[in-house]
């Protein structure tokens, strides 16, 4: 399958799905075609060129939402994705977005979707001293983190007492979970 891999920052969930790719459980299953950034400054950006996927960038900033999409679309149909793997990707996206992608869009959200949406999600399980959380991939629809549930895995956070533990463990099963769940619905269908 070809991915389309889409990010706003950091990208440690974009490493680790290309690495799945070239090593893991996405080997023969699944190529990235291309990482692309509504920011073009994105350390993400550049550590997909280093790491030899093709890049792209359309900077969203003072850009109308449905226009932005609708152009960010076109430029990401040019490599025919069969997935748009959003990671860490800092947008709502609207329907000019969506459609051509419909039931194709996945995220990630460090927290269970049906308990926590939007921003802080790592911040929110740390104030409340959470035992425990779950990170959630799912299907994206025109809601903020309101798509249906494809896999959900828990993290243990007994003992997590500083906000960067929680993080630290939020991500190693983020890292995992995003590679798996890709897998497996590789394998299915979409
Ligand atoms: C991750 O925690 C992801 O779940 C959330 O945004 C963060 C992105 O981190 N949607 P990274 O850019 O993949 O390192």
């Amino acid at each position: 399958a070809r991915l389309a891999i889409l990010l706003s920052g950091r990208g440690s969930n974009m490493l680790a799905v290309v690495r799945a790719t070239q090593t893991g459980v996405l080997r023969e299953l699944a190529e990235v075609v291309v990482v692309f950034s509504n920011k073009p400054d994105a350390p993400g950006l550049e550590a997909a060129g280093a790491l030899g996927c093709p890049t792209a960038a359309l900077p969203s900033q003072g850009r109308k939402r449905a226009e932005f999409d609708a152009e960010a679309a076109a430029l990401l149909q040019q490599y025919r994705p069969d997935f748009v793997v959003l990671a860490g990707y800092m947008r709502i996206l609207s329907p000019a977005f969506i459609q051509p992608f419909a039931g194709r869009i996945l995220n990630i959200h460090p927290a269970d979707t049906h308990q926590h949406q939007g921003l802080h999600a790592y911040e929110w399980a740390f104030d409340n001293r959470l035992p425990a959380t779950k990170i959630t991939v799912h299907l994206v629809d025109e809601g903020l983190d309101t798509g249906p549930i494809l896999a959900q895995q828990a993290v243990d956070l007994r003992g997590a007492d500083t906000l960067a533990e929680v993080e630290r463990r939020g991500l190693a099963v983020e890292h995992e979970l995003y590679a798996r769940a890709l897998a497996d619905l590789i394998k299915t269908g979409p």
